[in-house]
C-alpha cells in the first residue's frame, strides 16, 4: 500500500502560502515552485538506502557513508514539473532527468501525452516523478504507467499541491508508489482546479495568462 506523506514543515506551509497568493509574481511564484520542491525531495529521500564507503579525512583514514547503487532520476511532468526538478537539482545535483510531456485535454480532464525521454539506465534508478498539482490524478497515473511500461519499478511521486480525489486515484491506480505532498487541499471545483488551490502552476510559473 502506498505511502502518502504530507509536509507539515513549518518553511513548506510558509512559502506555499506565499504562491497561493495571486498577487505573488511570477519570478516569486517560479523561485518558490523550486525551493519548496528541494525542502519536499529532502523529507522524500530519507530512506534512500546507504553504504559505507572508506575515506580519508586531512588526519585518519575513516568510514563514511555514500548513497548506496545506481542513484537518482527526476521525472518532470512538463511543463510544470521543470521548475521543481531545477529545485531538486540543487540537492543532488548528480541525478539524471528524464522528461514526460502532458497536459490535460481542458474539456475531458484526460491527459494527453506528447513527449517522453528517459536516461538509458532509469531501469536501475530511484525515480522521482515531480508536478507542481495533483488534481484529477489523471496526468501524474498516467506518467507513471507511462514508466512503467518501460520496465521501471522504483517510483515516488512529489506534488506541492495536491487534492483528495487525486491521492485516491493515484493511490488506487499505482499502490506501490509513495506520494509526497506538500500541502493537502480541500477538494476540485467543476473545472478540475484544486480548492483553494493556487491557480494554474504552468500559466503561473511561466506567465502565459
Ligand atoms: C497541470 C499540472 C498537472 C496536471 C494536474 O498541468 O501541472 O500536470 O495539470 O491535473 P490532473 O491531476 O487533473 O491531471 P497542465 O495540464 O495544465 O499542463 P502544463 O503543465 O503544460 O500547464
Ligand atoms: N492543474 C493546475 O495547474 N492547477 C490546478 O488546480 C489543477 C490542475
Amino acid at each position: 500500500m502506498s505511502k502518502v506523506i504530507v509536509m507539515n514543515h513549518p518553511l513548506i506551509q510558509h512559502k506555499i502560502g506565499i504562491m497561493r497568493m495571486k498577487t505573488t509574481s511570477t519570478k516569486e511564484f517560479r523561485d518558490l515552485v523550486s525551493e519548496v520542491a528541494m525542502l519536499i525531495c529532502y523529507e522524500a529521500t530519507r530512506e534512500l538506502p546507504l553504504a559505507d564507503i572508506e575515506i580519508e579525512t586531512p588526519l585518519v583514514k575513516t568510514i563514511a557513508k555514500e548513497i548506496a547503487g545506481k542513484k537518482l532520476c527526476i521525472v518532470p511532468i512538463l511543463r510544470a514539473g521543470l521548475h521543481m526538478a531545477d529545485g531538486i537539482l540543487n540537492l543532488i545535483p548528480n541525478a539524471k532527468v528524464g522528461h514526460i510531456g502532458l497536459y490535460r485535454n481542458e474539456e475531458t480532464l484526460e491527459p494527453v501525452e506528447y513527449f517522453c525521454k528517459l536516461p538509458i539506465d532509469a531501469r536501475d534508478r530511484e525515480i522521482f516523478v515531480v508536478d507542481p498539482m495533483l488534481a484529477t490524478g489523471g496526468s501524474s497515473s498516467a506518467a507513471i504507467t507511462m514508466l512503467k511500461n518501460k520496465g521501471i519499478s522504483k517510483i515516488h511521486f512529489l506534488c506541492l499541491i495536491a487534492a483528495p480525489e487525486g491521492v485516491e486515484r493515484l493511490k488506487k491506480d499505482h499502490p506501490d508508489v509513495d506520494i509526497f505532498i506538500g500541502a493537502l487541499d480541500e477538494r476540485l471545483n467543476d473545472k478540475g482546479y484544486i480548492l483553494p488551490g493556487l491557480g494554474d502552476a504552468g500559466d503561473r510559473i511561466y506567465g502565459t495568462k
